[in-house]
């Protein structure tokens, strides 16, 4: 089974072809064209300008995907068995210039046509290149990206629930928002982890005290709004914390991971979970991997870490692509014309 997979629910336009064979997801092309250069000089995302990228791209980008896979536009319906494309969440207008795309060319090519749910294809870039009656359920996924935090417990490769997630802001947002503040640059999780890793080189402690967040709390969710405004007032106090910033956000990766990790463990522990899975953007910050990998070995030693490879972390089709396999092998698709964008949907 093999498919084209779309993703533009943001700012990325992406485009992947996978297969499945012999039960393992293989990605045979994985093709972004990044707007961050674009979207750095206002500071973020701006949803009007990433359309019009996403408008001008989708198209060499599919072209590219498909002849990467040894396709073309020509042999595609008959050498694909089906599409996939992210319908939400995200931002409406990009997530439009994709599903609008993918109807088109299911219609086209006369393909099936699955929806994916953008959080579901980040959890499913777990599952590439692994044997999946291998993977064991019950499965833990910590969701961290710019748009999502939450704590979600899978029984199946396709069934979610959500036992814990943000109150406010996203881990990823966090970090972007930080980043602002101590004024590195967006997106605000490389930024931050880069400077983190030059005062963790120093090897000497950090004096700053940022506040845990949520930890005494006994729920499975997260807070982290009261810690981006710890740190503004923080860096308020410190007249000389503008050559203090790789401790400051040293000290804010810390804490975090901590929350993310601490939060992850308990849950896992709960739910006497057999794997533990990470996903999303910030699955690509290496603190996290690092200490979720030390602590569960230490806490759950049996329990298994799957972490994505680290091109299937931030935003990516083959992700999508991954998820669509699975859904189009569970038949779970939809006619073109009932394919709408969902800029807030759920995760069912
Ligand atoms: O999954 P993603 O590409 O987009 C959403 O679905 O939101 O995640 C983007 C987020 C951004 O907030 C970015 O700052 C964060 O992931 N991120 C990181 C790292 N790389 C990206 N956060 C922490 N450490 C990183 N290395
Ligand atoms: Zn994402």
């Amino acid at each position: 089974m093999k498919i084209l997979a779309i993703e533009t629910s943001c700012d990325e336009t992406a485009a992947a072809v996978g297969s499945l064979i012999d039960n393992q997801i293989i990605i045979e092309s994985n093709l972004i064209a990044s707007q961050i250069d674009i979207h750095q000089a206002f500071g973020g995302v701006v949803p009007e300008v990433a359309a019009r990228e996403h408008v001008k791209q989708i198209i060499p980008i599919i072209n590219q995907a498909l002849s990467q896979a040894g396709l073309s536009r020509s042999t595609a319906s008959k050498s694909l068995n089906g599409l996939a494309v992210t319908q939400g969440p995200g931002l409406m207008t990009s997530l439009l210039v994709g599903t609008e795309t993918a109807k088109s060319l299911a219609l086209a090519w006369n393909l099936p046509l699955t929806p994916v749910h953008h959080i579901a294809g980040h959890i499913a870039a777990n599952f590439i290149n692994r044997p999946l009656d291998q993977i064991k359920f019950p499965l833990l996924t910590l969701t961290v990206s710019g748009g999502h935090t939450a704590l979600i417990l899978m029984n199946d490769l396709l069934d979610y629930d959500i036992i814990g997630q943000t109150v406010d802001d996203a881990a990823g947002e966090a970090f972007d928002k930080a980043a602002t503040l101590l004024k590195l640059g967006y997106p605000g999780g490389p930024s931050i982890s880069a400077a983190a890793l030059e005062f963790a080189k120093q090897s000497r402690p950090s004096t700053i005290k940022l506040p845990q967040p949520m930890l005494r709390r006994s729920d499975y969710n997260f807070s982290f709004s009261g810690l981006k405004t710890a740190l503004l007032y923080a860096i308020k106090q410190d007249d000389n914390w503008s050559s203090r910033i790789t401790e400051y956000a040293y000290a804010f990766e810390q804490a975090v991971v901590e929350a993310l990790v601490r939060k992850t463990i308990k849950a896992a522990l709960d739910r006497s979970v057999k794997t533990v899975a990470l996903s999303g953007g910030v699955a690509a910050n290496h603190q996290l991997r690092q200490i979720l990998n030390n602590t569960l070995k230490q806490k759950m030693p049996t329990v298994e870490l799957l972490l994505p490879n680290m091109a299937y972390t931030t935003d990516n089709a083959a992700m999508i692509a991954a998820a669509g396999l699975l859904k189009l092998r569970a038949n779970q698709t939809i006619a073109p014309a009932n394919l709408a964008a969902q800029p807030n949907c759920l995760l069912v």
